[in-house]
């Protein structure tokens, strides 16, 4: 980050603006709307900045500038249309250690002004760096639309009730639970829809219940394959609202830096043979953390109902009683198809699909090969980078020809995405010259010949 956004209290603050023109103007605006002592300098100014002025207890001080002017100004802006007088301002205010803006000149500020979405006492400001005041307008716009005006109002409810609710709920973890229940629903809406009194009389009800008991939550979250543009809105959401997070190794960086900077994060992932934390351990440690009243999320690659064991991590919390949420996740098969180009069902192709683990040693079970027979189904194999020769060998001997497409995809939707084609009889090869890495997908079906012609998506087939 270039720039540290920060909010200032300019409240009866000396302010001095260079230049009265339009653009000094609508800086002006600004700087009478957080009632700032605002003092212009400049030969002339316009109409609606003198009346503005007026209205607001500022002064005209009609003359040019002169470094003089700049003493006890706490933050000066130039808007002038002198590049040089505007050079001069900003070396005169670094000089003094005065934050100095100078409009539409970012080499010579030491600080920025963002685009605005006010809905006040709720202010929220985008930047781009400087670099493009027309995509941060653009973007305000697009967040305008998102954030009713009412929001303000809402705001204006939390910050009243603040007080009362902390006396009741003085532990951090419940009380943010509790706000963020109470703004995220029922009590928000009535606020939005102008229904306060109701509002104030149900948060009372409510934080009366909740003084005694401390019971968090757990969400079981798919954080789908890699992608970060693929969580859901309700995935995004509820991770931003955790007090703890713990991960898999296949959860992607990117993910994880969506949950809040001071929230926990713990690592329970594991490779295929080194279980860094065992599955027991992980079931006890969200029922723990829950009855320490914490919003814990459980956080998995991929859909946690899909080789993902989600199924084990809430049957413990089921029998403790704590209240839990699993949101879905885009499944490793479908992102990864996708994003290669291959369509797991095809009229023409395949009429069904089935998702199969390829995990054939030690704890799991083996298959009954017999039932992979059908060639207008294709087969999505999970985990089956190891036993790939013997998937390859047993879809063999149980009908399937040789000649049978199969396609390895490794880091399905990530930038590192590569599509390794073959059939059953050369993919094994394949595999041992191009080395591909964990995680990989493989898929087997006619389905594959089409990703010749619709794959879209990173870098072309070796
Ligand atoms: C334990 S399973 C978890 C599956 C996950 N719950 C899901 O729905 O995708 C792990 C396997 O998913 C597959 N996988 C997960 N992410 C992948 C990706 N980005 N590309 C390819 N395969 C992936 C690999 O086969 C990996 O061995």
């Amino acid at each position: 980050m270039e720039y540290l956004p920060v909010f200032l209290q300019l409240k009866g603050a000396n302010v001095l603006l260079v230049g009265g023109g339009s653009v000094g103007t609508r800086k002006a605006r600004l700087l009478l709307r957080v009632d700032a002592l605002l003092t212009v300098v400049s030969p002339d100014i316009t109409e609606e900045l003198r009346q503005a002025l007026a209205d607001h207890g500022g002064v005209w001080q009609q003359s040019h500038y002169s470094e003089t002017d700049l003493h006890h100004a706490r933050l000066v802006v130039a808007a002038t249309p002198e590049r040089a007088v505007n050079e001069q301002i900003s070396k005169d205010a670094k000089a003094l250690a005065i934050p100095v803006n100078v409009v539409d000149s970012p080499d010579l500020c030491t600080f920025i002004f963002p685009s605005i979405i006010d809905r006040s006492p709720l202010v929220i400001a985008v930047s781009s760096s400087g670099r493009s005041p027309v995509l941060a307008r653009l973007l305000r716009r697009k967040i305008e639309a998102m954030v009713p005006a009412a929001y303000g109002r809402l705001a204006e409810f939390a910050g009243r009730m603040r007080g009362p609710v902390k006396d009741c709920i003085p532990e951090d973890g419940p009380r943010r639970l509790f706000w963020e229940q109470a703004v995220d629903g029922r009590i928000g809406e009535m606020v939005l829809a102008g229904r306060e009194g109701e509002a104030e009389k149900q948060l009372r009800e409510q934080m009366a219940a909740a003084g005694g008991q401390h019971a968090g939550e757990v969400y079981l979250i798919g954080g789908g394959p890699g992608d970060p543009a693929l969580m859901t809105f309700k995935a995004v959401r509820l991770l931003q609202s955790a007090d703890v997070v713990l991960y898999d190794r296949l959860v992607s960086e990117p993910i994880l830096e969506m949950s809040r900077r001071d929230a926990e994060r713990i690592y329970v992932g594991k490779a295929r043979s080194d279980h860094t934390v065992p599955q027991q351990e992980i079931n006890q440690l969200l029922v723990d953390l829950a009855l320490q009243g914490k919003r814990v999320v459980r956080l998995k690659g991929g859909d946690p109902f899909i080789f993902g064991r989600g199924g084990e991590e809430i049957e413990l919390l089921a029998r403790n009683r704590i209240p839990f949420q699993v949101v879905p996740g885009i499944t490793a098969a479908n992102g990864a198809a996708c994003y290669a180009g291959i369509p797991l069902t095809h009229r023409d192709y395949a009429q069904s699909v089935r998702f199969v683990t390829g995990h054939l040693k030690a704890d799991s079970t083996d298959h009954d090969w017999s039932q992979f027979q059908s060639t207008t189904e294709t087969l999505v194999f999970y985990m089956g980078l190891v036993g790939l020769p013997v998937i390859c060998e047993k879809l063999q001997g149980c009908g399937r020809s040789a000649d049978t497409p199969v396609a390895l995809i490794e880091h399905g939707t990530l930038v590192e995405q590569r599509v390794l084609v073959g059939t059953l009889a050369t993919m094994v090869a394949i595999v041992e010259r191009e080395k591909p890495r964990a995680p990989t997908l493989i898929i087997v079906g006619d389905v594959v010949r089409l990703h010749k012609d619709l794959a879209w998506f990173g870098e072309a087939d070796p």
